[in-house]
């Protein structure tokens, strides 16, 4: 008679809603979410952004508001990026205590406490450059390692000045991390963190970032700087150099498509793994939605699951208002 019959169930666990809450095992938490947040400079209205349904380009105030609806929405931090209205060479508008980013910062550090949320702004020069590359250019085009290096130190002190508490370096320079820390230290900030964009992958699925930070380069692309989809073992590499130089987290990036390095990246690291679900992954499920073709509330959560359950900590995401509202 046993024969007729499985001898093992798992079904018998899924039966129920009770029963599958009581043995989930893994379930994002409101205040490990991150939102990304873009604010302009000289705009009077917030821009929508078109290829990201529901993302705009705030004006100083609509992100003030913006960013306490997201602290009452319980999420963990905000992450600032700027796009100035004057672009140059040096993207100099990024390390002037005017800028546009650190007028942000000093706004949304009146309004809220370090109770109340974690203030982070993105460290790079993509939106602040004329050929929108990461760095600086030398004569032939190509981006200048070691001088981009002193303009992220500077660009980390002003956002310092600002009130930051952490710093995302995302120009894949390499020793970008401990020259920003030495800045840092420099310059007394020994408390301002660093979450280091260790793994950042030259990536199809920044597409609709572009438009939103107007940053896409003006010639030629990143892989010279951003990693190769192909290597793995480079991810890993990278993290454990910006982990040496004094990272306090480390984040992957692009998610979705990357769920194996935020896997073994956390796996061995000893700082916490943080992960970005990028745009084009925001703009995919939301085009999909509106074509009725998934149920995007479900695919908001199931991708939210899928990061924590590879590993990672902090999910930087587009939906973290909303999603931190559901998940409550
Ligand atoms: C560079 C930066 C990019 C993103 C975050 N920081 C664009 C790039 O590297 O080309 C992409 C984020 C997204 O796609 O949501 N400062």
């Amino acid at each position: 008679m046993s024969a007729r019959y499985p001898a093992a169930r798992p079904r018998r666990l899924r039966r129920t809603p009770a029963l599958r809450r009581l043995v989930a095992e893994t379930r994002p938490r409101p205040e490990e979410l991150i939102l990304p947040m873009f604010v302009k400079e000289g705009i009077d209205e917030p821009q929508p952004v078109e290829s990201m349904p529901g993302v705009v380009q705030h004006t100083r105030d609509s992100l003030r508001a913006a960013a306490l609806d997201a602290v009452e929405a319980g999420v963990g931090g905000l992450m600032l990026f700027g796009i100035p209205a004057h672009k140059d060479e040096r993207g100099s508008a990024a390390d002037d205590p005017g800028g546009v980013v650190q007028q942000a910062l000093r706004d949304l550090s009146a309004e809220l406490g370090d109770d109340d949320t974690v203030l982070m702004a993105d460290l790079c020069l993509d939106e602040y450059t004329s050929h929108g590359h990461c760095g600086l250019l030398t004569l032939s085009g190509d981006v200048d390692n070691d001088a981009t290096l002193e303009r992220y130190a500077d660009i980390a002190v002003a956002q310092a000045d600002a009130g930051v508490q952490v710093v995302a370096p995302s120009g894949m320079m390499d020793g970008q991390v401990g020259a920003i820390r030495a800045a840092l230290d420099h310059a007394g900030y020994t408390d301002v963190a660093i979450l280091a964009y260790a793994a950042k992958y030259a990536s199809a699925f920044y597409g609709p970032f572009r438009e939103a930070a107007e940053g896409a380069p003006q010639f030629g692309d990143r892989s010279g700087y951003q990693q190769d989809p192909a290597n793995a073992t480079e991810a890993l590499r990278e993290a454990e150099l910006d982990i040496g130089e004094g990272a306090d987290m480390v984040m992957v990036k692009p998610g979705l498509a990357y769920l194996d390095i935020i896997a073994r990246i956390a796996d061995t690291a000893t700082v916490p793994v943080s992960a970005y679900q990028v745009s084009g992954e925001y703009a995919m499920v939301e085009a999909a939605a509106r074509q009725g073709w998934v149920d995007r509330e479900r695919a908001v959560l199931e991708s939210l699951v899928s990061y924590r359950r590879a590993g990672a900590r902090q999910i930087l995401t587009y939906w973290a208002a909303e999603a931190a509202r559901l998940l409550r």
